[in-house]
Order: structure tokens, then C-alpha cells, then sequence
């Protein structure tokens, strides 16, 4: 890992320039939307309190219980922004290009928790208490990742993580069967996909300046990756029936996220590794194996359970 890379700081600003170029081609791509556009204000009536109007019941909402727990997790994970703020500043500081980038990802994310809560609660989609309740649980725990705010490692998990919400938001969308949450939801996508190409390109570049780090950065947040989600109350939980539902699986992890970014990264034809950078990059090659075996086992599970639910809903 020493063989003359440079240090992280150094990296900061060797990577500025690309940090740059990235922020224009982002700016340039980035069309702008308005979040009350998406949301169907004359369905929105009077909830109970102050207003004196009706509570909350599950009778008035349109979308399964499925749904609403994959809207409820997408949308606590949007809510903890602050704590994501603060780890990408820490991890990528406000010098320059860096912090111009922090600054407009930061205002863009703050659009999709807004909007996803403006229509869930205009369309009485989910419980506006529960919601608010875990809302304020998840945001005082706030979050955080296990990588000492490198950068490298930060950068390796935001080029996944911003694919699998991506993916989460537009399989969440489809779901719901409700086709205006799918066009909101789709919309948020296409932003999650401009925020993981500009951090899937630095990560690239990264791997041309300190190859060894980066490679080493990418197994180890591949080997521990968890979603920004993850410390909702009963995440376990609602990530299974999440799985089930096939909005996001192991199989998608696997297929729709890890391996397209590695494959555009070539990670595994980057030549010259030092031994310990080859070494990860063995336990990565064996790692995304058996991801691949767990996933078919998953996949294999689904549809026994699915066949047997159809067998007794018959009888
Ligand atoms: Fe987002
Ligand atoms: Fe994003």
C-alpha cells in the first residue's frame, strides 16, 4: 500500500481538477424539476388536530403493505440527509470543486425527502404519526459509516449506494401501482443516477492515481456494504418483505449495482497491483461468487414461498 501513492490529501487535490470536469458534465446533464409539480394536491384533505379534520386510517390508502413499508424505508433513508451532509464534507472537505459539488448534491437530495412526504401525505399513502415518530428516531441516531471518513472508501460506497437507491426508488415506484408515485419516484431516480455516474467517475480516476488504495477501498466497501437505511427500526424485517417483493434483492445487488460499476471501473483488469491490492481483489473475485450462489438460493426460496401462497390462496 506504500508504494508510492499518494496520501489521501494529496489525493483530495489531484482529484480536483476531475472533481471540476464532473460538476460541469453534471450541471450540463441535470435538467431542473419542481417537486409540487409531482404531487396531486386536490386528493390532500384536512388531517385531525388543529385542523379538525380526519385522522389517518389504512382504509384511505391506495397501496399495499408492501408498498408502504418500502415508501416508509425510501423515505426515512432520504430524511436522514444531515447525517450524509456531514460525512461527505468531512470526507471530501470545501476546498474548490469539492465543496460547490457537496453543496448542490446536498440541495438536490433535500428535493426527493420533500417531495416523496408531500405526496405520501397529500395521498394518504402511509400513517403520518408513525412516520413522523420513526422520523424523528432515525434522524437523532443519525448515521454513519464504518470507514473513518476516508475518502476513498467514501467515494467507493456513494458510487453503490446512489445506484441501489436508483434502483429502490424506481422498483418502489413500480410497486405502488400507483402511477403518479411512479412518475415522482422514477424522477428522484434519474437524479440518484447523475449523483452515482459523477461519483463512479472520480472513483475511476482515483483508480488511475493510487490504483492499490482505491482497489482496497472497493473491497472493503463491498464486503461490508449495508444500505443507508440500514438502522431504521426493524430494517431486517422490512428489507425481507423489500426482498420478496423483488424491489430490491441480493440478485439486484448483485447484477444492478456491484457488478456494473466494477465492470466499468475494469477492476479486474487493472494491472500492476502491489500484493496486498491483489489480495483483495481475490477475496472481491470470490466475494461476488458467492453473492451470486446466495442470490440464486434467495431467488429459489421466493418462488417456493410464492408457489405455496398460491397452493393455499387455491384451497
Ligand atoms: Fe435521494
Ligand atoms: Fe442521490
Amino acid at each position: 500500500m506504500s508504494r508510492r501513492e499518494p496520501s489521501q490529501t494529496d489525493l483530495l487535490h489531484e482529484l480536483e481538477p476531475a472533481v471540476a470536469a464532473e460538476l460541469d458534465r453534471h450541471l450540463a446533464m441535470a435538467k431542473e424539476w419542481m417537486p409540487h409539480e409531482y404531487v396531486p394536491w386536490t386528493e390532500a384533505s384536512n388531517f385531525d388536530g388543529p385542523m379538525g379534520g380526519v385522522a389517518w386510517d389504512v382504509s384511505q390508502s391506495r397501496v399495499s403493505e408492501t408498498a408502504r413499508t418500502a415508501l416508509v424505508v425510501n423515505l426515512l433513508t432520504e430524511d436522514n440527509l444531515p447525517s450524509y451532509h456531514r460525512e461527505i464534507y468531512e470526507s471530501f472537505g470545501r476546498d474548490g470543486a469539492w465543496g460547490t459539488w457537496i453543496g448542490r448534491w446536498t440541495a438536490e437530495e433535500g428535493r426527493h425527502g420533500t417531495a416523496i412526504r408531500d405526496y405520501l401525505l397529500a395521498t394518504r399513502a402511509v400513517d403520518p404519526v408513525a412516520l413522523e415518530r420513526e422520523r424523528m428516531i432515525h434522524m437523532t441516531q443519525g448515521f454513519e459509516t464504518s470507514y473513518q471518513l476516508d475518502m476513498l472508501h467514501t467515494l467507493a460506497y456513494v458510487s453503490f449506494q446512489e445506484l441501489a437507491t436508483r434502483i429502490s426508488h424506481r422498483n418502489t415506484g413500480r410497486f405502488t401501482e400507483d402511477p403518479f408515485c411512479e412518475q415522482l419516484l422514477a424522477r428522484i431516480a434519474v437524479d440518484e443516477n447523475l449523483h452515482m455516474v459523477f461519483y463512479r467517475n472520480l472513483l475511476g480516476q482515483a483508480l488511475e492515481l493510487a490504483p492499490d488504495a482505491s482497489v482496497q477501498a472497493v473491497w472493503d466497501v463491498v464486503e461490508g456494504f449495508e444500505m443507508p437505511g440500514s438502522t431504521i427500526e426493524g430494517f431486517t424485517r422490512r428489507s425481507l418483505q423489500i426482498a420478496l417483493a423483488g424491489i430490491y434483492d441480493l440478485r439486484i445487488h448483485s447484477d444492478e449495482v456491484l457488478n456494473p460499476v466494477l465492470k466499468y471501473w475494469k477492476l479486474f483488469e487493472i494491472e500492476g497491483l502491489g500484493p496486498q491490492a491483489e489480495q483483495a481483489r481475490d477475496k472481491l473475485a470470490a466475494f461476488l461468487e458467492a453473492l451470486d450462489t446466495k442470490a440464486g438460493r434467495f431467488e429459489d426460496k421466493r418462488e417456493q414461498l410464492k408457489a405455496r401462497q398460491a397452493q393455499q390462496s387455491k384451497a
